[in-house]
């Protein structure tokens, strides 16, 4: 009896010495992340602090706060750090391609990985590149398709709808931006990708476009679940216990059908011309590309996409695709809300910008008289002069910089055996995140950073060259390395488009902006999910 309670005893000893050294011990003395400064006391025994942050949605301000207190590396969990500076880290990580991890695995569709959601760099490099081309700045500024469709977009569409809210009638109660950002970026992504006739038209279906934004928009907090919690969602699922409740599928379905429609009417029309050149508005650009790369990777003896190809390219395209509109539309949206909500704080700016616009030939200009049934729509100006005008870039890149729309965390991790990331040896499999939020208010570099300020971009404002180049090298809102942001030049070009086509015709004006505070996520829109401005002809 006392024999079987020494044994008993000693295993108990035994257990309770190992786990102190397991879990706390080790974690916090032996590992080589115990040399890192904790964001929290508890950070490197247990990852319930940073999760509970997460879940509470409040990441981007506690982990900038740890930065400024504790410095450019902080340990977030047992496993996980943060990285808040260029050299020596988001260079390392982002540069180096450090692979992404199962977290990316909630932007799968229809079952099939994505370019954004493919983890292994090799099938990443595949998928990317049969779409890449497509989004070059030279692709976009040359291509006739993008003239057509974004001439079309902006004189039937855009405009007309900015006229009729300027109207006496309308014009005190003004219009949610937010929704109509949304609404053009969506219709102008998916005609570059669909053709014009089989993409959305979110700006004028107002009653659809509610709907499909609100399908996109509910599912959002439960993507917490699969992502931090995924063997837990999992190992509950087994029991018959739902985390994510069935609707979220429900809702997921009807948007992946929604997609695989677009995506099958642009293939049928890509399979039945051989050319766009007599209709370039309806040429499906981007399915098209895909469509080619798919034939190409098929005919290779060994293609690391073909377990993809041979599942179902149908579903392969329509993944891309549903992923790049899902990305597009919503950036883009949030970043030309808060660009538009900045500039009708400064009637001096717009005048300013409209300035600048008007020296456009031809300047985008518009009057609903000129637009008749079958006459030609006024002519586009050249889009590489639109691109290099100084202080419409510099609106934007302000914008983009206070109020990235990407502003949250994007985790990687770490190779084996190891890496050194600002003077740490890390070993390989921990998680190591960045994101704009941190390395976007970096005060020795933005000096006043929560200021909107655009003659930061502004050659000639007083800084030396050097500091412009220092701030250029922390900019961040599309990511960096080799998966870095594929839509940068097209939603650039988008946003100018836009941002001039307004500029050139209205002043814009505050209505309403409670809850204009960006939402503390991964993606970053107004808390209070609207805007409302009030636009007046010039
Ligand atoms: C203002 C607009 C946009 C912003 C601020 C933005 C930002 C970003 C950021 C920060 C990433 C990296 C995210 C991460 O690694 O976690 C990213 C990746 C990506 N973006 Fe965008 N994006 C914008 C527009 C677009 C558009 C219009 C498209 C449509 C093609 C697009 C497609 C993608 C794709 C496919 C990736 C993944 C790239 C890869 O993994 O290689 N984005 N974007």
């Amino acid at each position: 009896m006392s024999g079987n309670l020494s044994i008993s005893a000693i295993a108990f000893v035994a257990v309770f010495l190992f786990g102190l050294y397991r879990f706390v011990i080790y974690p916090a003395v032996i590992s080589p992340l115990s040399k890192i400064p904790n964001a929290h006391w508890s950070a490197p025994y247990s990852a319930l602090w940073i999760l509970s942050v997460r879940y509470r949605w409040t990441e981007n301000h506690v982990v900038r706060a740890a930065h400024v207190k504790l410095g450019p590396v902080v340990r977030l969990g047992p496993n996980e750090i943060s990285i808040g500076t260029i050299d020596g880290g988001v260079k390392t990580v982002f540069g180096g391609g450090f692979e992404k991890g199962d977290w990316y695995a909630v932007f799968d569709n229809y079952g099939v990985q994505c370019t954004f959601s493919t983890l292994q760099g090799r099938s990443h490099s595949a998928s990317k590149r049969m779409v890449s081309h497509t989004y070059s700045k030279l692709a976009l500024q040359t291509s006739p398709a993008i003239a057509a469709q974004a001439q079309s977009i902006l004189f039937t569409r855009l405009l007309p709808a900015l006229k009729a809210s300027a109207s006496p009638s309308q014009k005190s109660q003004g219009i949610d931006v937010l929704q109509l950002w949304y609404a053009l970026s969506m219709d102008t992504i998916t005609a570059y990708q669909f053709g014009l006739s089989n993409s959305s038209d979110f700006i004028r279906d107002t009653a659809y476009r509610s709907h499909w934004l609100e399908l996109f928009q509910s599912r959002k907090p439960y993507t917490y679940y699969a992502q931090e919690l995924p063997c837990l969602t999992t190992f509950l699922s087994k029991f018959g216990i739902r985390l994510v409740p069935r609707w979220v599928d429900d809702k997921n379905q009807e948007i992946e059908d929604w997609a695989l429609g677009m995506c099958n009417a642009a293939t049928a029309s890509s399979n039945k011309c051989s050319s766009y050149s007599d209709n370039p508005i309806e040429e499906p650009v981007v399915v098209r590309a895909m469509l080619k790369g798919i034939q190409k990777e098929s005919n290779k003896e060994q293609s690391i996409l073909s377990r993809r190809i041979s599942d179902s390219t149908e579903l392969m395209v329509a993944t891309e695709m549903l992923d790049n509109l899902a990305a597009g539309h919503e950036t883009s949206g949030i970043t030309l809300t808060y660009a538009t909500w900045h500039l009708s704080q400064d009637l001096e700016l717009q005048k300013a910008l409209r300035a600048e616009l008007l020296t456009l030939d031809p300047p985008l200009k518009y009057s609903s008289e000129q637009i008749t049934e079958g006459s030609p729509l006024p002519g586009l100006p050249n889009l590489k002069t639109l691109d290099s005008l100084p202080l419409l870039h510099a609106v934007l890149s302000e914008t983009l910089r206070l109020n990235a729309a990407i502003p949250g965390s994007s985790p990687r991790v770490t190779p084996y055996p190891s890496c050194n990331l600002v003077g740490y040896e890390i070993p390989g499999g921990v998680r190591v995140c960045s994101g704009a939020w941190t390395l976007h208010r970096n005060a020795d570099v933005y000096p006043q950073p929560e200021v909107w300020d655009h003659t930061r971009w502004l050659e000639g404002d007083g800084s030396s060259g050097e500091a412009l180049k220092e701030r250029e090298k922390w900019f961040w809102p599309f990511s960096s390395g080799g998966r870095m942001c594929l839509g940068n030049n097209f939603a650039m070009l988008q946003m100018k488009l836009a941002l001039a086509a307004t500029y050139t015709n209205f002043t814009s004006h505050i209505v309403r902006d409670d809850g204009i505070e960006m939402v503390d996520g991964y993606t970053a829109s107004p808390k209070g999910n609207e805007l409302i401005l009030r636009f007046e002809d010039v």
